[in-house]
């Protein structure tokens, strides 16, 4: 009898400590623009990028949150460059024809609003948003969480927000310029306990040529079914940032940069890399030439791999993951999705998180990586 009490009580204590994990399906829509939240010059000093041909590789991927009570639905990118949270307000002018045309956020139908009125500006290099604080609950993935401080837009400048399919971001680092007095999102879901473990999951499947697929994104766990083989774990180099250390980076057999820091970046589409390193790798890339002009070509085949080394392990990009067909004027080649910064770091961005599975452990402070299972479906 007092044997089956116990099994009964130890019973209900373990429901009561198990917590799902959750999951957010994420969506993905091409976009004309590579890298806008590249470049929050406050938090991370980066320059934007702009592509100026189309390019089909760049991406969005955004998921699905309500804010409020009852209620009010967005849909955000999931941004591990940044900390801070932002959605577009009702109070937006309508003369701002971006946020006219996005989702906003109307403080007076919720219920659980609290204000704070503190005054921001983001800074990205392609543009800035502009507004006030505010708190309230934020639901995702059948989570409730409570008091988290975010900005309400009323302008959003130059980045071409009106193109964009999301409205809203959720900044996912560690607390890197987060506003004064505010706990970051993931902070805030690990000390209000909605997840067993203080982790995030990131998979990103490709976008083809004709068909943008989406992800997934994790909260409290990872999916081994995602990747093949262990997780490479790894430390961040900065408590505040989602930056590991590539020790070497090779061009078929050709070294083009020892060690560096490097920034895991969903918010970013390309892979960017200090100046003097793109250089050494533009010369290692055969080039055609046309009309005076230098061409790359398409033919994956004679296009080399290029090989990070991280942690003592190789990561590999092959010409599949970085080249994008571009139009030259009369005809067409390709253009890669590399791209230099004014920086001496590099950032990881989707065409990495293509190809890698990426585990974010906020508690171990590690970064963990497997090659990902490509989903042919
Ligand atoms: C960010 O850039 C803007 C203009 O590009 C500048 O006015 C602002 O002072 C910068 N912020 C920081 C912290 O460097
Ligand atoms: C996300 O929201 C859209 C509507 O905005 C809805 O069609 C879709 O089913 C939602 N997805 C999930 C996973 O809830
Ligand atoms: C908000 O999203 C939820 C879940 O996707 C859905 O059940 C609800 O109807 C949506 N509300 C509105 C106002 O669209
Ligand atoms: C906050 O910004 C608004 C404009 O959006 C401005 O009118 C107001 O003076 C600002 N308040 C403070 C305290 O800076
Ligand atoms: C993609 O679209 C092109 C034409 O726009 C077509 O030739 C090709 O078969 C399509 N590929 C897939 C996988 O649907």
């Amino acid at each position: 009898m007092l044997r089956n009490l116990i099994l009964l009580l130890a019973g209900i204590a373990f429901i009561l400590a198990y917590k799902p994990e959750l999951r957010v399906r994420l969506y993905a829509r091409e976009s004309w623009i590579s890298s806008v939240f590249l470049s929050e010059n406050s938090t991370r000093g980066l320059e934007s990028i702009h592509l100026r041909l189309k390019n089909r590789h760049n991406v969005e991927y955004f998921g699905n949150i309500s804010i409020g009570t009852p209620k009010q639905n967005f849909t955000v990118i999931f941004d591990t460059g940044s900390s801070n949270t932002w959605f577009p307000s009702s109070h937006c002018p309508k003369s701002n024809l971006a946020c006219q045309m996005h989702r906003r956020y109307d403080s007076s139908r919720s219920s659980s609003y609290i204000p704070d009125g503190r005054n921001f500006t983001l800074w990205y290099g392609a543009g800035n948003v502009h507004g006030y604080l505010s708190q309230d609950t934020v639901h995702f993935a059948g989570a409730k969480l409570q008091g988290l401080i975010f900005g309400e837009t009323l302008i959003q400048q130059n980045f071409e927000f009106h193109s964009v399919t999301f409205d809203g971001l959720v900044g996912l680092s560690l607390g890197v310029l987060a506003w004064k007095n505010s706990t970051p999102f993931l902070k805030l879901l690990c000390s209000q306990n909605l997840v067993e473990k203080c982790i995030f999951s990131v998979y990103l499947q490709q976008a083809s040529a004709n068909e943008s697929k989406g992800g997934e994104i994790i909260f409290g766990g990872f999916d081994e079914s995602r990747f093949k083989g262990n997780l490479h774990f790894v430390p961040i180099t900065n408590s505040n940032y989602w930056k590991l250390k590539i020790s070497e980076v090779f061009v078929n057999s050709k070294k083009i940069s020892g060690e560096t820091d490097a920034l895991l970046d969903t918010g970013t589409t390309q892979i960017l890399m200090p100046q003097k390193t793109y250089d050494n790798l533009l010369k290692l890339l055969p080039f055609e030439m046309e009309g005076g002009n230098y061409i790359l070509s398409c033919q994956s085949k004679i296009m080399p791999e290029v090989k990070l080394v991280i942690g003592g392990k190789s990561f590999y990009l092959t010409p599949d993951d970085y080249l994008v067909e571009a139009n030259y004027g009369k005809r067409n080649g390709c253009i890669t999705n590399f791209a230099p910064i004014k920086q001496n770091f590099w950032v990881l961005g989707d065409i990495f998180l293509w190809r890698y599975y990426t585990v974010f452990d906020a508690t171990a402070k590690r970064i963990g990586l497997a090659e990902a299972v490509i989903d042919t479906n």
